[in-house]
């Protein structure tokens, strides 16, 4: 069976983030995809401490909460990525996450698990334009791909007025959601 680890970056656990995450995950379901949650906000963990251990050793020499995750990630088919928009970035919870994927890479920039692994990528965001953090996103999509993790759909989710929770989504996008983790899927 293909396994999928849902990765949630948003500290609101029924945010929107988390909200399309779970729609997705019942599309993966649906597809026969065994599916894994973590949710960072509750894991204690650092960031990447730029010891380079990992590129001696293959695997991140940080031992936190983040070290069964990154393990359980060289097992896993694919990887989604949900995060809110924070300041116009990725959430802080979901950016120490990304740095410590470094250690998936060898000193070659080769990953370690010799294949590449695919991504879906959420994007919750106030601002009512979906197009408004292209350009972080593309940074994300690009990095990802550094670590072997090749996006394959993104899913944008404007227009959430952060004072609304839990976030009121629509019909129509929890469909999208379903949907897009049913496409996804087909990508593994
Ligand atoms: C600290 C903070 C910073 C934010 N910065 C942005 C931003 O730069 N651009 C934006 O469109 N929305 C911004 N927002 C709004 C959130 O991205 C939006 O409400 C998102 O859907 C929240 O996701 P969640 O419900 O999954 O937590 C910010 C919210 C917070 C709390």
């Amino acid at each position: 069976m293909k396994k999928v680890l849902i990765i949630n970056g948003s500290p609101r656990t029924n945010g929107a983030t988390s909200q399309v995450l779970a729609e997705i995950e019942k599309g993966l379901k649906k597809s026969g995809i065994s599916c894994v949650d973590y949710q960072l906000n509750k894991l204690t963990f650092k960031g990447c401490q730029g010891c380079m251990g990992c590129k001696k050793l293959g695997y991140c020499c940080v031992h936190d909460d983040l070290s069964p995750v990154l393990q359980e990630l060289k097992n896993a088919d694919g990887i989604v990525i949900g995060t809110p928009i924070y300041m116009f970035a990725v959430s802080g919870q979901t950016k120490l996450f990304m740095d410590r994927l470094y250690s998936l890479i060898d000193h070659d920039y080769k990953p370690y698990s010799g294949t590449e692994r695919k991504l879906l990528t959420v994007y919750s965001m106030g601002n009512p334009s979906e197009n408004a953090y292209v350009n972080e996103q593309n940074r994300v999509k690009d990095a990802m791909k550094l670590v072997g993790l090749q996006e394959t759909i993104r899913l944008s989710v404007p227009g959430n007025n952060v004072y609304e929770y839990p976030a009121k989504l629509s019909e129509t996008l929890m469909r999208q959601a379903f949907t897009a983790g049913e496409k996804f899927s087909s990508t593994l």
